[in-house]
């Protein structure tokens, strides 16, 4: 692969923030917004309220298909626009263009505008693309900003030589949208190679056991869990194998999946893939007993009640366990009551490294939605997260494994 596109690839499935702030050069961040979005990462806008004077709302949000943020709050409802969450959600944070007075105001901590407390609450690398006048950029002030922000580790895209809009010429002009998508590729290539060499296998989505060939027993799972996990990994250099019951969901960028429908067909593909690999992530909705028998017609209705005897399927997750060794194992518990004790007996039990509990009584949480409310339990305590995207859990989970393989 050519470090140009290992670098486009490496953008797939990633999260951008794509900051822009007053300047004529804002119409090349819908070029670069469009460049991300082709290299299959998601993104999403924050402006400047002058930002919108130089490039509509509308084609931001139309290029990035995502609303864009401009205000601390939406006027009409009240709704709040967090930047907390904001700078949580990104994998990357670009702004671009950026102006003098942005520079000026994130080198000095202003916080007057949604973009510049997003930068303040970001916990992700930060990049700009400064955009102004030659003498703007060459003037002291600018450069100390600039020195300044370098050493707190905020990454600088230089900006090119040419005409600028003050029709003078020199350094000012910024870089074009494809040097800095390939700036932002290479920074998260960088960053992915935390779970390199690593082969992974990720159960994900509900099981199906037939009763007859029209009918079957089966659960809520969406498989949007497992899935972020998988491609979470992935995106982090992990050879991922996705074990997959029925599902709508596209597969993440460079996840291999496996697809079955029954737990007994979910045991057989996690068994003979775990013996190459080098953990599992269990987050699959399992059905713990299928139908002891399925008949080859379709079961005609009767006057009176119909009894199907079940027979358990196999524990995969306890199989898995009892045959790790030193790999790893992380198991989920769905819980309705009791949720702590149930979630500390089946890490015991089934051998879990560490073991993701969710609860149907949270709102939020558990099958179907977007969002999950979790709680990581291991030997040594349990931290309890926030309602959060499904993405965000994904990315928590991945941050502990990565913990795990560098013991
Ligand atoms: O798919 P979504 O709609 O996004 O919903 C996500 C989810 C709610 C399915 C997910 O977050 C979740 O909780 N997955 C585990 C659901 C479950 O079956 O939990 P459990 O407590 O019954 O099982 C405990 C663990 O053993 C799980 O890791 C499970 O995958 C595993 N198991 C269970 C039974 C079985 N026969 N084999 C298993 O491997």
């Amino acid at each position: 692969m050519a470090s140009g596109d290992a670098a486009a690839a490496s953008l797939a499935g990633r999260r951008i923030l794509l900051g822009i702030t007053g300047s004529i050069a804002a119409y090349k961040a819908a070029m670069l917004c469009r460049l991300l979005k082709t290299a299959g990462a998601e993104v999403r806008v924050v402006m400047t309220p002058l930002a919108k004077q130089f490039i509509t709302p509308l084609t931001m949000a139309t290029l990035s298909k995502n609303p864009i943020l401009v205000e601390f709050f939406d006027p009409e409802n009240g709704a709040w626009n967090s930047h907390v969450a904001l700078g949580e959600w990104a994998d990357c944070y670009v702004i671009a263009p950026a102006t003098a007075n942005t520079l000026a105001k994130m080198a000095t901590g202003v916080a007057d505008n949604l973009l510049l407390t997003t930068y303040l609450s970001a916990r992700c690398p930060v990049v700009v693309a400064p955009a102004m006048d030659l003498d703007m950029y060459a003037h002291a002030a600018t450069q100390q900003n600039l020195r300044t922000l370098a050493d707190r580790g905020v990454r600088i895209v230089e900006p090119a030589e040419g005409e600028l809009a003050s029709g003078l010429s020199g350094k000012g002009r910024m870089a074009e949208p494809d040097t800095i998508a390939a700036f932002l590729g290479g920074l998260l290539a960088e960053k992915k190679k935390t779970l390199n060499g690593k082969r992974l296998i990720v159960t994900a989505g509900a099981t199906i056991e037939a009763i007859d060939p029209v009918r079957f027993i089966s659960n809520h799972s969406s498989g949007k869990m497992g899935y972020a996990i998988a491609g979470e990994l992935a995106a982090r250099g992990a050879e991922v194998t996705l074990i997959s019951g029925r599902t709508a969901l596209a597969t993440p960028p460079g996840v291999e999946r496996v697809d079955v429908l029954s737990a007994e067909e979910m045991y057989e593909a996690a068994t003979s893939a775990f013996d190459e690999a080098d953990g599992a992530v269990m987050c699959a909705a399992v059905a713990d007993y299928t139908p002891a028998e399925v008949s080859d017609t379709k079961l005609k209705k009767g006057d009176g009640e119909l009894f199907i005897r079940l027979r358990r399927t196999h524990d995969i997750a306890a199989e898995l366990g009892a045959r790790k060794g030193s790999r790893l194992l992380v198991g989920f518990a769905l819980e309705t009551d009791d949720e702590q004790a149930h979630a500390e007996s089946k890490l015991e039990r089934k051998n879990f490294d560490f073991i993701v509990l969710n609860s149907l009584r949270d709102a939020g949480a558990g099958f179907q939605g977007d969002t999950n409310k979790v709680t990581l339990i291991d030997r040594s305590g349990r931290e309890e997260l926030p309602l959060m995207s499904k993405r965000e859990v994904a990315a928590r989970i991945a941050d502990r494994i990565e913990t795990f393989f560098t013991r």
